[in-house]
């Protein structure tokens, strides 16, 4: 605690927690290789249970026992009081991909798809992402806000306080400003999570368009766009992502809007080698993208070189729980020091929004360890969104974001699955309580 914060009103005290994993103590900016595997946690002591003080900035002020938080705090007055007793307290998770702004339904793909059909054959038929794009093309801002919200707030009943959100169901100048301009809102009103968003105009080629012809209208038109709204404030563009794979975005179109899109200070987040092994994972390391996605087909050179520059992945497994992929080679990435992140991938193909499930399936699909898992839900997944020194552990100075758990230990959370909704009492955002199951 800082001297000068003596006195001051807080807004939060939690007390009588069992188990805190903080997950990294020393201002980590991420973990890699072994290190995936050592993650910081306390526990209490018989007769003394764990506090963490959150102060009005909505900022970690304090985590340690509650005998010396009392004696350290004692003048001090705090706007709320959580009693934890019997809880497990994790850092709130960070979803490093999803696409959560779009309208239209498609589960009779899920039944196309249960009967033999391709994710690539839906997409090549007209169906999938384009499907979803005609139905978000008609829905007004207004209902696609409400979605929008109502899919963020499912998220964060399930643990999740940091999401990163993707366009890509515009595919033109109006649709994709118009979603960027939803998710804009998003980002300033609402208090229970945090957004991350992602320009992903090149999701697909229009039915009307060659691949060249829609290159040349995402650098031409959209991009162009995009810096008009930034600059009157309309909105604000993070990344850039690209669906780079066989017959969408190839490698040199991919280049060229990722190259773009940096060059207009937005970190390169994209889609490589999910389906076909083309090569976007070396391609993306040539160009230093910070952030890679799927990877289920990347080769042993791109792990190479994905490790050399600490390009950090993000594996989605229930995409590949849902096509039946081939996994990733995921403990070859850790192996090689790849940072690790997962991402749920919420879209109309992969419907699930709880990364207690997703760090589940990395388990067992993946074989990852648990606290790899949460390592790569936690802060590796804000890292891959360049924001790890604010978000991702329970640390000294980091957000007060936060799961509060109701499990004799945390794995607890993780193993049983699909029981989060029973299982997490509260999740605290800011210091200030985004849900509560009481
Ligand atoms: O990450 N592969 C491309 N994009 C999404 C799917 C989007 C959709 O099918 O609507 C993905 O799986
Ligand atoms: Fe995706």
């Amino acid at each position: 605690m800082n001297h000068n914060t003596r006195g001051e009103p807080m807004r939060l005290l939690i007390h009588s927690a069992k188990q805190i994993v903080q997950v990294t103590s020393g201002k980590e900016k991420l973990l890699k290789g072994t290190q995936m595997k050592n993650i910081k946690i306390l526990n209490a002591k018989p007769g003394d249970g764990l506090s963490i003080v959150i102060n009005r900035s909505g900022d970690i002020e304090a985590v340690g026992f509650d005998t010396e938080i009392s004696a350290k705090f004692r003048t001090n007055v705090f706007e709320r009081r959580v009693d934890a007793s019997d809880q497990c307290i994790l850092p709130g998770f960070v979803d490093a991909h999803t696409h959560p702004i779009w309208a239209g339904d498609r589960v009779h793909e899920f039944r196309m798809k249960l009967a033999g059909a391709s994710y690539m054959d839906i997409h090549n038929a007209g169906g999938g992402i384009h499907y979803t794009v005609e139905h978000t093309k008609r829905a007004s801002e207004e209902t696609l806000f409400r979605s929008l919200r109502d899919r963020l707030l499912r998220m964060t009943r399930t643990g999740t306080t940091v999401a990163e959100c993707k366009s890509g169901y515009g595919l033109n100048v109006d649709t994709e400003l118009k979603m960027l301009r939803v998710l804009e809102r998003a980002k300033r009103d609402l208090t229970f999570v945090d957004i991350s968003i992602t320009f992903c105009g090149a999701h697909a080629i229009p039915k009307e368009m060659t691949e060249e012809a829609a290159t040349k209208a995402i650098i031409n038109d959209q991009l162009p766009a995009i810096a008009r709204a930034i600059r009157l404030g309309e909105i604000s563009v993070d990344n850039i992502d690209v669906f780079c794979e066989k017959g969408v975005f190839e490698l040199e179109s991919t280049k060229r809007i990722l190259e773009e899109g940096k060059a207009m200070g937005f970190r390169a987040n994209f889609h490589a080698d999910e389906i076909y092994p083309l090569g976007g994972a070396e391609m993306g390391a040539s160009i230093g993208a910070e952030v890679m996605s799927h990877l289920e087909k990347i080769s042993d050179k791109a792990i190479h070189e994905m490790a050399k520059y600490e390009g950090i992945a993000v594996v989605l497994p229930t995409t590949a729980y849902i096509l039946k992929l081939e996994s990733p080679p995921v403990r070859k990435m850790i192996d090689a020091n790849v940072p690790i992140a997962l991402g749920s991938d919420f879209n109309p193909n992969a419907f699930c929004l709880a990364m207690p499930m997703v760090m589940h399936m990395a388990c067992i699909l993946f074989k990852m360890s648990l606290e790899e898992a949460l390592v790569a839900s936690t802060i590796n997944a804000a890292a891959s969104l360049g924001m790890s020194e604010t978000h991702g552990s329970i640390e000294v100075g980091k957000k007060g974001d936060l799961v509060l758990v109701d499990v004799p230990t945390w794995e607890h959370l993780v193993y049983q699955f699909g029981e989060h909704d029973h299982l997490i009492q509260m999740v605290i955002k800011d210091g200030l309580v985004a849900y509560d199951k009481s």
